[in-house]
């Protein structure tokens, strides 16, 4: 039998092509294929010149041009560095102005001079602090955390004032320090809240890591104060470092069962946002708000999770106080996401994690008898 070989960048390149595909539906596939081919011999010809302004992801936040780089992360051939090129199609809608390409593999030396906003030892602790549980910042090293509060700027903000407009190219990553904000997103001409951040939490990554326009407009309820940090720091510390944990985290979340119905593009993203927390034997990782009123005070074991499993859900899906405490068995590492995210990535598996609360109901009727209420009937 004849040995077939596959040249080398094949994989890529399809891999290349499949990922737009995914991110931008376009009604025919061959026309697409001639465009998107086309524009990447382009994008060669120029030698690695910067490119052209590259497509903006559409608004329901498909996957974006930095994610197909971050996509090629496991390959080692050399055609990768062509592959980084974003190649700009016909089906994108608008077009960003200000999006640099990013090959995460690359041992590139670092010559962009660092930024470095100077602070006083007391803006340093309140920055430390309102930094302590980013999820984003995580999984950095000592150095990397150190340059990325190096970089950040203080930015006191007015009620009323808008921190980010949807539509927007992204400039800055945002960490709050306090103040409340809505998170407000126009879809087909109407304007809706999403959600709103109270006094802690983050914003502004995603036309960062995707290089897409800003999915929502961010407006201060209250005065505020927030910390933010530069696209090209971001890009360069952050998102780099996201390429290493879709290496360390892939094949774990692929595994989980619940995110078995998400695509492969959706469970990308997840990856992108989690962030890793480590709990010693014993202590508290979830804090029961409102002791039921038929267990008094008193705790009793109802469950135990195990690798590949999920708590932590019911209070986000039921907007009600945490039902219940969980607590490390052993060392635990769990990977955690905000919020934010939870609700804007993890919609298609709302039914799954609805089934699944009712048999906690059950679970708690069998253990303390009737009345419990975890979650409202219809909802
Ligand atoms: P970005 O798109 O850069 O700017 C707006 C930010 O709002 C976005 O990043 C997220 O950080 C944040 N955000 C919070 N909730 C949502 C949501 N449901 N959809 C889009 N963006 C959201």
């Amino acid at each position: 039998m004849s040995h077939i070989q596959i040249p080398p960048g094949l994989t890529e390149l399809l891999q290349g092509y499949t990922v737009e595909v995914l991110r931008q539906q376009p009604p025919d596939l061959v026309d697409f294929a001639v465009d998107y081919f086309t524009r990447l011999r382009e994008a060669r010809a120029q030698d690695h010149s910067p490119p052209a302004a590259p497509p903006s992801g559409p608004r329901d936040l498909g996957l974006g041009l930095g994610l197909v780089a971050d996509a090629d992360a496991d390959s080692e051939s050399e055609e990768d560095d062509d592959l980084d090129v974003p190649i700009p199609t016909r089906y994108d809608r608008r077009v960003s102005v200000c999006a640099e390409t990013f090959n995460p593999d690359e041992e590139e030396e670092d010559t962009d001079p660092r930024v470095i906003h100077p602070k006083t030892d007391e803006q340093r602790c309140r920055l430390q602090d309102a930094c302590k549980d980013i999820l984003l910042f995580k999984n950095l090293d000592q150095e990397q955390l150190s340059q990325v509060l190096d970089a950040m700027f203080e930015r006191i903000v007015k009620v009323d004032e808008h921190v980010i407009d949807q539509g927007d190219d992204g400039d800055n990553f945002y960490v709050i320090e306090r103040g409340t904000y809505d998170i407000l997103v126009t879809k087909d001409k109407q304007t809706r809240s999403v959600g709103q951040y109270d006094n802690r939490g983050s914003f502004g990554e995603l036309a960062l890591m995707y290089n897409t326009p800003r999915a929502a407009t961010i407006v201060a309820t209250s005065e505020g104060s927030l910390w933010g940090l530069d696209r090209v720091t971001f890009r360069r510390i952050i998102v780099k470092n996201n390429a290493k944990k879709r290496k360390t985290f892939e094949s774990f979340i692929e595994s989980v069962p619940l995110l078995k119905s998400l695509e492969v593009s959706e469970r990308m993203k997840i990856v992108d946002v989690i962030g890793e927390k480590n709990y010693k034997n014993g202590e508290r990782i979830i804090t029961q708000t409102k002791a039921n009123k038929d267990t008094g005070n008193q705790e009793v074991e109802i469950a135990r999770c195990h690798k590949g499993q999920y708590f932590g859900e019911l209070a986000l899906v039921t907007n009600k106080p945490r039902a219940a405490s969980a607590y490390a068995v052993g060392d635990v590492k769990c990977l955690v996401m905000d919020v934010q995210a939870f609700e804007r990535l993890l919609g298609p598996c709302m039914d799954i994690m609805k089934r699944n609360i009712s048999h906690y109901e059950e679970q708690l009727v069998k253990m303390f008898g009737s009345s419990v209420d975890l979650i409202d009937p219809g909802q």
